[in-house]
């Protein structure tokens, strides 16, 4: 029967992925990323809703699908575990799988508290298992050029870094992310965190911030909202730079998801990067002596994660991008190699999420520069 050994051959060589929460994230980007990588089966599945499980089992055509994420935990056939749930029980899913030696991604934010973020890093890191969080921008083509153009000396001495979120989500319910005890944060969780690690990612880490929320509709469609709409960080980089990062889900008429307003600006004392989402294989760049932006393309080995599979001239840039996440994990468990960006990098987010809420609600300057020190010793 050699075909037959084979074929188990086969499949005990492909490497077991959990999905944990097969909601929006989970369907648009997950499944699609992980259906990229080679060698790769997503053998179960847990929602505790149960159209939503029934729902991803008919997509994804398996059965092994449990309401109970402790059922998910025991299977030996789960090497690795996604939790794509609402923030406040990331902790809880990612801690029970690390003990059972799971390898584990999160999405983001990593958790309502930097107390939390601190223990999964904490644990993940004592486990020696693969740990990464949902950064996803970083996968843009321009994001990474960007970066790589920085690290070259583009922008010589970093004067400012800017970044500005603008979308229009009008007063429509927004389901768990309205909700404080869901959520943890609004806005700040939900968008201004990648953007916190933008800044982490392309200057390095904050000094000192201080930060403003606002909440303008106390109900969304007749249900009730407690987190903020609109958040700004002012910031102090530990490079010399000053920060300003503003992100609003009521920006009326500037549309939503990634054809909306996702901006960011380097401006150095030998040049400035502008980075737009809506232009994933571009950036605009300009340099001392000149007086306008020019636009310029994403070189080829910029397009696509280093190794990945994809074809970044296939379907819409817009999108794809996201799955280099899915191959980044993988490929970090199958090489036993960090994942970047890891659970340092979520606890670091969150490190400062926290202390822009502490600031806003005491009306003051926070020092966070100790943040990264404190985690590298923890
Ligand atoms: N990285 C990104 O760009 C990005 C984009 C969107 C969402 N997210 C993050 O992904 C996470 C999920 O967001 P979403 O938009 O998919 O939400 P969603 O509401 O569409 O899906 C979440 C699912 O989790 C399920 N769930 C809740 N508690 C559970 C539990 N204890 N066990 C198992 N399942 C449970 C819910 O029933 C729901 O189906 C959030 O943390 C969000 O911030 C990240």
């Amino acid at each position: 029967m050699p075909s037959l050994f084979l074929f188990l051959t086969n499949q005990m060589s492909k490497l077991g992925i959990a999905l944990i929460g097969c909601g929006g994230i989970s369907l648009q980007n997950h499944l699609p990323g992980l259906a990229m990588c080679p060698d790769v089966a997503v053998v179960a599945l847990c929602d505790t809703d149960g159209t939503t499980l029934a729902r991803a089992s008919a997509q994804t055509g398996l059965d092994a699908a449990f309401t109970d994420y402790t059922e998910v935990m025991r299977r030996d056939d789960v090497q690795a575990v996604i939790v794509a749930t609402p923030n406040v029980v990331h902790a809880e899913l990612v801690l029970a799988a690390i003990a059972a030696g799971k390898h584990v991604f999160c999405e983001k934010p990593m958790a309502i508290n930097y107390a939390d973020a601190l223990s999964m890093y904490q644990a993940a890191e004592r486990a020696k298992v693969c740990h990464m969080t949902a950064f996803t921008y970083r996968f843009v083509p321009a994001m990474r050029y960007m970066g790589h153009l920085i690290r070259q000396g583009a922008v010589g001495q970093p004067y400012h870094f800017r970044s500005c979120r603008l979308q229009d989500w009008g007063t429509r319910n927004i389901g768990w992310r309205q909700v404080q005890k869901l959520a943890g944060t609004g806005e700040l969780g939900d968008m201004l965190s990648h953007r916190i690690d933008y800044a982490h990612f392309l200057i390095g880490e904050m000094e000192r911030l201080v930060a403003d929320t606002k909440r303008f509709h106390n109900v969304r469609d007749g249900k009730p909202s407690d987190l903020e709409d609109w958040v700004t960080i002012l910031a102090d980089y530990k490079v010399g730079a000053s920060g300003v990062l503003e992100s609003s889900k009521v920006a009326t008429g500037r549309g939503e998801s990634a054809a909306s307003q996702d901006y960011v600006e380097v401006n150095g004392s030998e040049g400035s990067i502008v980075f737009q989402l809506e232009q994933p294989h571009q950036l605009q760049v300009t340099k001392k002596g000149e007086k306008a932006l020019r636009v310029i393309s994403v070189p080829q080995e910029f397009l696509k994660w280093p190794g990945s599979p994809r074809d970044p001239l296939a379907g819409d840039p817009l999108f794809s991008f996201r799955y280099d996440q899915s191959f980044e994990f993988i490929d970090a468990i199958r090489n036993q190699r960090p994942c970047s960006p890891s659970f340092f990098d979520g606890a670091l987010a969150q490190g400062v999420m926290d202390a822009a809420v502490k600031s806003a609600t005491d009306r003051r300057w926070i020092e966070v520069g100790h943040l990264g020190q404190d985690l590298k010793q923890s």
